[in-house]
C-alpha cells in the first residue's frame, strides 16, 4: 500500500507520536461529547484506531518492518507483550520513543493493546539470507536447541519452545526477528539496561554468553523459517530450567 511509504524512517517516530498521542487522549476521555463526536467522524475508538501510532514501527498487524531495530509483536504471548509495555513505562526497558509512548497509559489500556496484538496472526518475513559463515551458523543451532551445559547455558529451546514460538503464558518467540534486534537484546540484558521481573532468566543467560555466542545465535535465529503452526506452546508444557520471574511454573 502505497501510504506506507510516507512513513520515511526518520519520519516515523514524530508521525507515529502524534498518533498514539491522539490515541491516547481518546482512550483516556469518557464517551466524547455528541459534539466532538460529530466533529471526529472518522476516528471511531475501535482498538485499529488506538494503535494506529504504534504500526509505523510494528506494521499494522504488529508484523515488524524492515527496520532491524523494531521487532514483530504478533502472536506474541499477551502477558509477555503487557509486561514489556509495563516495563518500557517503569524504565527496565529503554527506548525513548516506547518509554514516552506509554508514559500515561493506564494498566487496563497496555492490557487491551497486549491483546489485541497477541491475537493478530500476520504472515511472517521471508527469513534472512545467511551473512555470517557456515560454522557461525552451526554454533548458534548447538546453543539454541541444546545450549552448553559446561558454561551453565540452557538451550533457549527449552524455555522459548521446541519450535521456538514462545511459551504462554509469557515467554516470547524468537522466529521472526531481525538478527541486528536479538543481538541488541541480548546486549541489553548484558549491559544491564533491559530487565525482566526477578529472577531475571534472560539477565542470568545473557551474560554467561559471549559476543561471539550472541552472533551466532542471532544469525541462525534469523535465518530460520517460522513454522505452519505459529502458536506459542501451552502454559507449563515444558519446565523452565532456570525461575523465571515473569513465567511463574
Ligand atoms: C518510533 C518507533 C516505535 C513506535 C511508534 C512504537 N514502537 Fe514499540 N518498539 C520500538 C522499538 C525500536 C522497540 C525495541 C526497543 C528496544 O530496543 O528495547 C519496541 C518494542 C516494543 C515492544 C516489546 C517487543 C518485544 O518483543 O519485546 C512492545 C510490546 C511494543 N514496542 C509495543 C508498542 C506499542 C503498543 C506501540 C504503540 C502504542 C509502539 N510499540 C510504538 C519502536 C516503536
Ligand atoms: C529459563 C528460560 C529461558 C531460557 C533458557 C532462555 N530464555 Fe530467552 N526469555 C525468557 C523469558 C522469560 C523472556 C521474557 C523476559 C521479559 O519478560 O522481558 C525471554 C526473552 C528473550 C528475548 C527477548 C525477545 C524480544 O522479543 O524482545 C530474547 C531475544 C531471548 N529471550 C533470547 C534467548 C536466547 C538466545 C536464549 C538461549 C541462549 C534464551 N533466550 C534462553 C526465558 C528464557
Amino acid at each position: 500500500m502505497s501510504s506506507r511509504r510516507i512513513f520515511r524512517p526518520l519520519l516515523a517516530p514524530l508521525m507515529a507520536m502524534a498518533l498514539i498521542g491522539c490515541a491516547s487522549l481518546a482512550g483516556a476521555a469518557e464517551a466524547p461529547a455528541p459534539a466532538q463526536a460529530a466533529a471526529q467522524p472518522m476516528a471511531p475508538d475501535t482498538m485499529a484506531a488506538r494503535v494506529q501510532g504504534c504500526t509505523a514501527c510494528h506494521g499494522v498487524h504488529g508484523e515488524g518492518t524492515d527496520n532491524d531495530y523494531f521487532p514483530r509483536l504478533a502472536g506474541k504471548p499477551a502477558d509477555y507483550l503487557y509486561n514489556q509495555l509495563q516495563n518500557f513505562r517503569e524504565g527496565r526497558r529503554k527506548y525513548p520513543p516506547m518509554n514516552y509512548l506509554v508514559t500515561y497509559l493506564s494498566d487496563d489500556y497496555l492490557h487491551q493493546i497486549a491483546t489485541y496484538f497477541s491475537q493478530q496472526r500476520p504472515p511472517y518475513p521471508q527469513p534472512a539470507k545467511p551473512t555470517v559463515s557456515a560454522s557461525t551458523l552451526s554454533k548458534g543451532q548447538q546453543i539454541v536447541l541444546n545450549g552448553d551445559a559446561g558454561r551453565g547455558i540452557p538451550a533457549c529451546a527449552a524455555c522459548h519452545g521446541a519450535n521456538l514460538t514462545g511459551m504462554q503464558p509469557a515467554i516470547p518467540g524468537l522466529v521472526g526477528l531481525h538478527s541486528d534486534y536479538i543481538s541488541a537484546q541480548l546486549g541489553a540484558w548484558r549491559a544491564g539496561s533491559r530487565h525482566a521481573i526477578a529472577p531475571d532468566c534472560m539477565q542470568q543467560i545473557a551474560t554467561r554468553l559471549t559476543d561471539d555466542d550472541v552472533t551466532s545465535v542471532a544469525a541462525w535465529l534469523s535465518t530460520q523459517t517460522a513454522p505452519a503452526n505459529p502458536v506459542p506452546a501451552p502454559a507449563g508444557s515444558r519446565k523452565t530450567p532456570l525461575a523465571c520471574g515473569s513465567e511463574p511454573q
